[in-house]
Order: structure tokens, then sequence, then C-alpha cells
């Protein structure tokens, strides 16, 4: 049997990783400034999380959601005072696609309308629901085009307002800050109008924290420079270091009703074994403090490049603009450097290394990257 082949690969292959840094197959060491794609949060094999996973797989591995699991509680208990939200509920699933397909099921079951808010070149996943509040018509196939969609420039509270006015709007989805579109941050003020909008008519705001939460902005939610409170938040990617895990933030005005919500999979025993040592390493190791020493570093030494369109982000969730295709920059980087980084689009390259980034692994990166840019 063959893979289904969806993926362009590049002709390597990763078999171990410690901290910052990877090995393929042939011993080449690479420094990761990709993280997986913003998955790994805590570092490659942290012993902590190691340990973890394997204490619980030798006790159990997996038991089903009609029985007590004390672990889904203290994770939402760990989490609640991580991120200043423990008086919301946590819904637990296995990614990023059904940790937003439960939140806009949710907004949709307590005010009863269907029409969702997105933004333009939004991400929000590839299930059904997911992939329809996504603005990029070639991953929308005709089964996921039944829920009404509008889809609106960021930025722009007045045309935000003109669709809430009509009535049927029943959430607003946002990125904490766009990823897949480039990193672009959507401005304080939005969100803020955004939040008083979403009040005023009784509409929920979803912010989507998949990519731009866990402390990867340098606050643990992205909106939070906002100083809002979205209805729900979701989570996945850093949430377990690369063990599939998501999660639904849900505040106290939503009503849980049994069999509203279910999965066979998510907030297994060893999901959570994992996320609850991420939330130990993150807080021991001062990780968010890290973002932002690492994240500022990195700023301020990648202004100073020429050839740079436009440097957009916020802690450890950068993207490089450049004027022209970045194939060539990321290529050299990936084969000569051995520096794994992102893309976004053709002129993009994403940055979104582990959280524990060291400042010695930053100023590697820029030496490495200096020599690429210079020569291009
Ligand atoms: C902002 C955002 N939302 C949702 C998703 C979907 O997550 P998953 O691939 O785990 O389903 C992603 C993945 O890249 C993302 O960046």
């Amino acid at each position: 049997m063959n893979l289904f082949d969806v993926y362009p690969l590049f002709n390597i292959e990763i078999v171990k990783g410690k901290g910052c840094h990877v090995w393929d197959t042939e011993g080449n060491e690479y420094l990761d400034l990709y993280g997986g794609h913003a998955v790994i949060s805590v570092g490659h094999s942290h012993p902590v999380f190691v340990s973890a996973i394997t204490e619980q797989v030798n006790k159990l591995a997996f038991y089903s959601n009609s029985v007590i699991n004390s672990l889904q509680q203290q994770l939402a208990d760990k989490l609640g005072k991580a991120c200043g939200y423990d008086d919301y509920a946590l819904f637990l699933i296995n990614t990023g696609a059904e940790a937003n397909e439960n939140a806009l099921k949710l907004a949709s079951f307590h005010n009863g309308k269907r029409r969702v808010i997105a933004f333009r070149k939004s991400f929000h996943g590839r299930t059904s629901a997911a992939v329809r509040v996504t603005d990029n018509p070639a991953i929308i196939a005709p089964v996921n085009e039944g829920l009404p969609v509008t889809y609106l420039s960021l930025n722009d509270p007045y045309l935000v307002e003109a669709e809430l006015k009509k009535g049927d709007v029943s959430s607003v989805i946002i990125e904490g800050i766009q990823g897949v579109a480039g990193i672009h941050v959507p401005s304080d003020a939005f969100l803020q109008s955004l939040r008083r909008l979403c009040t005023k008519y009784n509409v929920c705001l979803i912010l989507d924290e998949i990519q731009s939460g866990y402390g990867r902005s340098g606050k643990f939610f992205a909106h939070q420079y906002a100083g809002i409170r979205p209805d729900i938040i979701t989570v996945a990617k850093g949430i377990a270091n690369g063990f599939p895990m998501g999660g639904v933030l849900i505040s106290p005005m939503f009503k849980a009703v049994y069999g509203m919500l279910g999965t066979t999979f998510g907030g297994n025993h060893l999901a959570c074994a994992a996320a609850i040592a991420v939330l130990d390493i993150m807080e021991r190791e001062k990780l968010i403090d890290n973002v932002n020493r690492t994240g500022d570093y990195l700023m301020k030494e990648l202004r100073q490049l020429p050839g740079i369109k436009e440097l957009r982000g916020r802690g450890l969730m950068i993207g490089i603009e450049f004027e022209q295709p970045i194939k060539e920059i990321r290529t050299r980087l990936l084969f000569e450097e051995k520096v794994f980084t992102g893309v976004a689009g053709t002129n993009t390259i994403r940055l979104l290394p582990p959280l524990c980034l060291s400042m010695k692994e930053a100023e590697e990166f820029m030496n490495r990257f200096r020599k690429v840019i210079s020569t291009i």
C-alpha cells in the first residue's frame, strides 16, 4: 500500500530530537526554528516529559470517557491557573481542527444561530466546519459548503458590525495571531472592538490560539495583549509537546448538557500526562520569560538585516517577509546551514521554534541566517 501523496516532502528523515535540535538518519544535526510546525513547546525529548509519558504508559494508556479520569481535572486546574482562565471549563479533544469544530458547534448550540464571521487569510483546520471558516477555497470541498460564512478584512470593526447587525451570526472566529497567513497580528483595538460588538449582538467570540497560544506570543495567549476575554478559546499544537491533543476553554456562560459534545480519544490518560508535564516544565523553566527574551533579541537583530520587506509577530512567532520568493533562502538554510524554518505563502519565512530556544541558539540562528542572506 502506498501513502496518499498529499505532502511535498523534503528528502530528510528526522529520527532524534533534543531541546531545539533534531538529527536525521545520516547523523546530521539541525537547529530547529520550526518546532515541527509550532508543536514542540518545551523542547524535543525533555526528560520530565519523557518520564511522565513513560510512567503513564506503564500504568494505563487509555480508558474511556465513561469513567473518571482525574488527570483531566489535574490538567484543567493547572491550565486554568497558568493562563488566568480558572473560571472557564475545559473540553479535551485530539487536534486543533477538532477544537475549532467543537467551538463553532458550542456557539451555535448556545445562541441557535448559524452564520459565522471569519477573516481573510484565516486558517482554522481541515475538518468540516473548521475548513469552511478557513479562507482557502482550494481546501474546501463541496461537502463542506453548507455552513454560511462571511470572510472580512482584519482590523475593520465597521465591517464586522454591519454583519452582526443582521442578527443571524452565531460566532466570530479569529486567530490570536494569523499563522498560516504569514504572521499577521490583529490590532489590540480591533480585538477590543470584536469583544464589545459580540457582547452587544449576542454573538460568541472564539479565539483560535492553536498556533499563537501556550506562551508562543510572549503571553500565555496572544489575545491577552488586548486585555479581552473571549467566550471560547481553542488550543492544540504546543499543549502536549507533540503528543496529539486539543482543548476548548469555555466561559461560564455556556451550559453543559450531557452528550452535547463527546469524543473517544480526547483527554486520554497519556495525552493528559504529556500536557501536565508541559505546564510543569513551562512554569519551572519560566519559558514565557524566555520567549520574551529570545523573541526580542531575534526581532532586534532581524530588523537590521537588508532586503526584508516586513517583519511581523510577537514573542517566538515571527514572520519575515521578503520582496522576492524565499524558496532559495529556506532551502539553503536547511541543506547548507542545517536550520529548519517554516514558510507562509511564497515570500515569508516563519519562525516557530520551541519555547526553550536559548540566547546562544538564537545567536547561532542569526549567524547562519545572515550568512545565507548575504549570498542571495
Ligand atoms: C491557527 C490554527 N488553527 C487550527 C489549526 C489546525 O490544527 P490541527 O492541524 O491540529 O487540526 C492550525 C494548524 O496549523 C492552526 O495554525
